[in-house]
């Protein structure tokens, strides 16, 4: 098939986009979508020259999204001015030298040290959540491992209380289904709304942090240091939806991708329980084949040659990383899945250059806490529905398993 037969925003095509991504790397590596005008850039060489020049592809894509989708002048834009705060562009919205100012307390908070101090407290969250399905021999791994591991980080580096995880996650879904622009009108005003209460929540949360500064994520991203500008309240709550979001959706969506990949590589995961020592690499592996956030947007701001396409001034730019990821002219056999491959790190699954993602740390230890430990207590794992039946959620954006139903047999 011709890249024109697939549609990136047909659900069967974002079900599994890999034949379109190669299409496109194949017959037209800038590729523009008819349905939306929007320039796709699918090989890895290109990705990388798009993500270092932050001066012709700028991160302040909003406006001209809202344009290209007319929601500039929405209902919906206008309930969150009357009734809740608007929403600013902020951190991956942005450009220098307003990203440094976003960026900074972000920095402060997601250092290699503080990474290091959590693993024995990542490690024991891994466990609880393994006693809670292991005496039943089978679990939808979604459910019970994918998604409350990240939450329970996020909520506790937030420092809001374990019992207010479930709306952590609604909100988080409300967000993530914003970005993916397949929502039916109904959707969207239900996610509007969410998102109204996730604003008031943490407007109280962090009113609080800047009276009692705690030794928590939320207030290092208050806390004004001499020289810095303090963020006002749209602006702290545009963060943080970039931080739920960023801390949540994609890291359950690594988790349970890098538990469908053992299972449909029965080669590798022995290969990866007979040598532990794999098991960054193997990480690394997941993050590029199945990489969460398969693009995100840019806006051109001059015209511009890019992969023999010309892309005008102002036209929105997809830098589809999950493809440059599985380009054959930078990965051998990029379709295979290979625990030892030995360039799998050079994968852009987190991004590069000044948006490079500041969780990447944290996300590749939840990993590999959790697999270290499911490998040595779970055996014989394998699916318990058929593969057919599995299915990810809709958006253009990212990648998410709906669930993981597996059976196993206890160590
Ligand atoms: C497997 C897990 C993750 C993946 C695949 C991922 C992926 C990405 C990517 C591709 C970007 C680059 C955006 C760009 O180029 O414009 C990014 C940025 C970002 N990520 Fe992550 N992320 C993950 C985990 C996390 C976690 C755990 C957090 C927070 C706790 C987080 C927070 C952010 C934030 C705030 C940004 C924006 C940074 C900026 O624009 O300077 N992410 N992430």
């Amino acid at each position: 098939m011709s890249v024109s037969d697939y549609s990136l925003t047909d659900p069967a095509v974002q079900e599994c986009p890999y034949p379109f991504y190669e299409a496109m790397r194949r017959e037209q590596p800038v590729y523009r979508m008819p349905e939306t005008g929007f320039y796709i850039v699918s090989r890895y060489d290109d990705l990388k020259e798009v993500l270092r020049d932050v001066d012709t592809f700028s991160n302040q894509f909003t406006s001209a999204r809202a344009k290209a989708i007319g929601a500039a002048d929405s209902p919906i834009t206008k309930m969150y001015q009357t009734k809740g705060w608007a929403p600013v562009p902020a951190l991956q919205q942005t450009d220098p030298p307003v990203h440094t100012r976003f960026r900074r307390p972000i920095d402060r908070t997601f250092t290699a040290s503080r990474v290091r101090e959590m693993v024995p407290y990542i490690d024991g969250i891994v466990s609880d959540l393994i006693d809670g399905f292991i005496d039943n021999g089978e679990t939808d791994f979604v459910e019970s491992f994918a998604v409350p591991l990240p939450c329970y980080v996020i909520a506790d580096q937030f420092g809001v209380p374990r019992s207010d995880v479930p709306k952590l996650k609604k909100w988080s879904d409300a967000l993530m289904d914003q970005i993916g622009m397949m929502m039916s009108p109904e959707r969207e005003q239900q996610v509007a709304d969410e998102i109204l209460e996730f604003q008031t929540y943490f407007d109280g949360v962090f009113e609080d942090r800047m009276k009692n500064p705690q030794d928590d994520m939320l207030s290092d991203v208050v806390t004004v240091l001499p020289g810095e500008e303090a963020l006002d309240m749209n602006e702290l709550l545009s963060t943080m939806s970039q931080l739920l979001t960023g801390g949540n959706d994609t890291t359950t969506g690594s988790l349970a991708e890098g538990m469908l990949l053992l299972v449909q590589h029965p080669d590798q995961m022995a290969k990866l329980r007979a040598d532990p020592s794999f098991i960054k690499n193997f990480v690394e592996e997941v993050l590029r084949i199945e990489s969460p956030v398969q693009g995100l947007m840019r806006v051109t701001t001059r015209d511009v040659e890019l992969g023999g396409t010309v892309i005008p001034k102002g036209a929105v730019v997809v830098v589809r990383y999950a493809s440059a990821n599985r380009d054959e002219a930078r990965f051998d056999c990029p379709a295979e899945f290979q625990i030892d491959r030995k360039d799998a790190g050079a994968h852009m699954a987190f991004g590069a250059g000044i948006h490079f993602c500041p969780g990447a740390m944290l996300a590749r230890q939840e990993m590999i806490s959790a697999f270290s430990q499911l490998l040595d207590r779970l055996q014989d794992v394998e699916l318990s529905v058929p593969e057919t039946e599995l299915a990810h959620f809709p958006s253009m954006f990212h990648r998410r398993l709906k669930s993981l139903p597996i059976r196993f047999r206890k160590a």
